[in-house]
Parts: C-alpha cells; sequence; structure tokens
C-alpha cells in the first residue's frame, strides 16, 4: 500500500504552476483590454485604472504573481539542489527542462515589464540590445537585431504566444506529463496544490490592492523614491544590470553576464557530466520509499520516532530556509534602493510631452547619447533623484 505523505518543501513546484495558471487568466484578461502600439499602449493601460477598476487590479495582480512565481521557481530550484535530484540517472531531462524554464521566465519579465510602454519600459527596452551588445563576436550584430526588430506588437506577441508555447512544451516534458499519470491527475494535483497556494493568491490580491502600480496621469503621481525596498519582478532582472553600478565596461559584463551563464551553463548539465558512478536509479532513491518506511516505524514506535521525525523535518526545514536567505539575502541588498514605483513622479504627461511619453526618436542614440550610457542609465534607475 502506498501511504501519501505530504511535505510542505515538496510544493514550490506546484504552487509555481498554480501561479501560472493565474498568470494565464489574468493575463487572458488583460490581452483584451490592452493596446499594442507604441502610441496607444500606456494609454490603453491606463484608462484601466480611471474608467476599469477590476481589470486594473487584475493587471496589479498580474504584477505580483509574477513575483511570488519567481520566488517560488528559485525555492523550487534550492530545494532540488538540496535534495539532490541531478544525481538521479532516470531524471535527467526533467532537471534539464526545469533549468531551461529559467528562460522563458526571464523572456516573460523582460516582455511584459516593457508591454505598458511608460518610461520603465523604454528604459528596460532600450537596456537589453545594450546587454546583449557586450557578447563577443555576436554581441553588436544581435544588438542591432534587437533595436531594428522591436515594434509594440512584437513585443505583444512574444509576450502571449511565443513564451507562452515554449512555457507549456517544456512543462508538459518537466512536470505536466508526470502528474497525469498519478492517481487522480491534474484534478487532484491542482486541487491539493491549489489550497497551499491559496494563502499566496489573498497576499498577491491584497498587495495589489495596496500598492497599485501608480499609473494615474498627472493627477496622483509618485514620489521619486517611491517603491524603495520593495521587492518586486523586476528585481529579477535589476540583478544582472546591479554590476553596473560597481563596475565599468568587461568587468561590469563578466559579474552581469558570463558568470550568471556559467551558474545555468552548469546546473543545466549537472547529471550529464557528473560520474556515472555517483548518479542513483529513482528506485533507489525514491524519497518516498524512505517516507514509506518512516511511516510504518512511526506506527510502531510512536511517540520516540515521531519526536525524531520531526527532527529531521525541522532539521530539512531550516536548511532550505538558509540557502534561501543566503540567496535572497544579496539579492534584496543590491536591489533594495531601486524606486520601482517612483518613475512616474518626474516621468509624466504634466512635466511635458518630452518627459511624459518616451520619445518617439527611441531607438536613435545619436539623438538620445544617454541611452548607449550604461552607467548613467542604471544609476538613473537606482537613484534618479540624484543621477538625471
Ligand atoms: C527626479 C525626476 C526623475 C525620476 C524620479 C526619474 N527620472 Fe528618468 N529622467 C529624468 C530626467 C530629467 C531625464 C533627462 C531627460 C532629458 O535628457 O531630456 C531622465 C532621463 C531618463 C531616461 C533617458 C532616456 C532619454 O530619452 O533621455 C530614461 C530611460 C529614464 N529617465 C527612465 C527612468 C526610469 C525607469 C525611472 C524610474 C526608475 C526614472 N527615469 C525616474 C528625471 C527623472
Amino acid at each position: 500500500m502506498k501511504i501519501k505523505q505530504y511535505h510542505w518543501h515538496h510544493f514550490f513546484g506546484g504552487i509555481a504552476l498554480c501561479l501560472l495558471v493565474i498568470q494565464l487568466v489574468t493575463g487572458v484578461v488583460l490581452a483584451l483590454f490592452y493596446a499594442p502600439h507604441l502610441n496607444e499602449a500606456y494609454a490603453s493601460v491606463q484608462s484601466l485604472y480611471t474608467e476599469l477598476k477590476p481589470v486594473a487590479w487584475m493587471r496589479d495582480s498580474h504584477r505580483w504573481a509574477a513575483l511570488f512565481l519567481a520566488v517560488a521557481v528559485a525555492l523550487h530550484l534550492i530545494r532540488s539542489v538540496l535534495r539532490k535530484d541531478f544525481l538521479s540517472r532516470d531524471r535527467k531531462t526533467l532537471w534539464l527542462t526545469g533549468v531551461l524554464l529559467f528562460l522563458p521566465m526571464m523572456g516573460f519579465l523582460i516582455s511584459g515589464v516593457i508591454l505598458p510602454w511608460e518610461w520603465r519600459a523604454y528604459w528596460f527596452m532600450e537596456m537589453v540590445p545594450n546587454y546583449v551588445a557586450e557578447i563577443p563576436l555576436i554581441g553588436p550584430a544581435f544588438s542591432q537585431f534587437l533595436l531594428d526588430a522591436f515594434t509594440m506588437s512584437r513585443a505583444f506577441v512574444v509576450h502571449v504566444i511565443l513564451l507562452p508555447v515554449l512555457t507549456l512544451v517544456l512543462i508538459d516534458i518537466h512536470a505536466l506529463s508526470r502528474i497525469k499519470k498519478r492517481d487522480g491527475g491534474l484534478h487532484l494535483y491542482f486541487v491539493e496544490h491549489g489550497l497551499f497556494a491559496l494563502p499566496f493568491l489573498l497576499v498577491i490580491g491584497l498587495l495589489a490592492f495596496l500598492l497599485p502600480m501608480p499609473t494615474e496621469d498627472p493627477a496622483i503621481v509618485p514620489m521619486p523614491l517611491e517603491g524603495e525596498g520593495i521587492p518586486t519582478a523586476e528585481w529579477f532582472i535589476l540583478i544582472f544590470y546591479a554590476p553596473y553600478l560597481y563596475f565599468k565596461g568587461f568587468w561590469a559584463t563578466f559579474f552581469g553576464f558570463y558568470v550568471p551563464l556559467a551558474i545555468l551553463l552548469v546546473l543545466a548539465g549537472l547529471p550529464y557530466f557528473l560520474p556515472k558512478g555517483l548518479l542513483r536509479r529513482s528506485g533507489q532513491e525514491a524519497p518516498s520509499l524512505k517516507d514509506r518506511l518512516a511511516a510504518t516505524e512511526l506506527l510502531a514506535h510512536g511517540r520516540k520516532i515521531l519526536g525524531q521525525r520531526m527532527l529531521a523535518k525541522v532539521f530539512g526545514g531550516v536548511t532550505v530556509l538558509l540557502v534561501a536567505l543566503a540567496f535572497f539575502g544579496p539579492f534584496y541588498a543590491v536591489n533594495y534602493p531601486s524606486p520601482t514605483l517612483g518613475c512616474n513622479s518626474c516621468h509624466n504627461i504634466g512635466a511635458g510631452v518630452r518627459m511624459g511619453v518616451p520619445p518617439a526618436t527611441f531607438k536613435d542614440r545619436e539623438k538620445n547619447p544617454n541611452l548607449k550610457d550604461n552607467t548613467f542609465m542604471v544609476e538613473h534607475w537606482f537613484y534618479p533623484q540624484v543621477v538625471w
């Protein structure tokens, strides 16, 4: 008989999947109201806040859910590394697809920030080509290609068709196809994990209500530093740009691009280049076997074992917590001065057309020389009241 075990640390992947469903639902609603054109995009977002408050709330939920999704995925990865899932010989594709899913996630974050086309979006749209320009050999051509190819409707298609399809294919290999074979299948999985995700959904809804994106123009404008210290989904991208605050040229690229790339490649390849002897078959490994034994012992030995099991659980939990702190700590330390919600204080239509909407000459680095100056761009993002 198979005894089902519930562990809180098995749930981060499930929560991520539930949040992805939330993103799909809110995203479809938003797509109904969004106009993917340079001159209309921001106006279409603003009109939600004046005319369609419930949809505006959904937009802010979509934003906050993106943050929670990224955090859940990070915790899921930390837990998988600690559980040494990469040692499993039969689950190589599972591991690889999991690591590869990181790429569409970043794609979603970047294209998602760009879609509203205010100055935050403009900043990101210009920084992505700057960023890839530093790759040797192909960098400059790739960067030029991104600049030339950028249109609002393309960014929209990437965000709502290309990336979702790619994610679905990877998720299917990574999780769905396995879950479908289990007792109860997808239904039971979503019921169980949905229940666990419920408190997070409530927090997301509340955050969206309490801390909406300042969008009104110019009636209620934020202060320049608003959003400082508040974690947002953008932080997961800003972390790659933060090195420009501390280093110049090559070293900024080294820490912002090559180090993360190396980590990604090593992580993705782990099960492939580890010595064969280290890898284990899933039969040997199956934590559920251990759990099942522990569960029978539990019945036999009563309270004593219960104490030990609790101890093991607490120990496991504390380990995950410590590693998560080590991961999110520097993340917070570097990004907290980022006033993500404050751009609209200066960059709103009340401050003149030049400051209100991104200029029509936005791709032209001769007319807008600041754009190719990464140090200016990053310092202006983190300290807009000082550097402008
Ligand atoms: C204190 C007011 C203020 C705040 C807050 C502010 N900016 Fe700026 N920003 C400026 C000024 C002034 C300029 C220079 C405009 C010019 O050159 O005509 C500028 C320039 C820029 C540029 C250069 C592009 C160009 O066309 O010259 C970008 C991109 C930008 N800001 C994005 C942002 C973002 C993103 C935020 C929020 C994180 C932000 N700004 C917050 C005042 C501000």
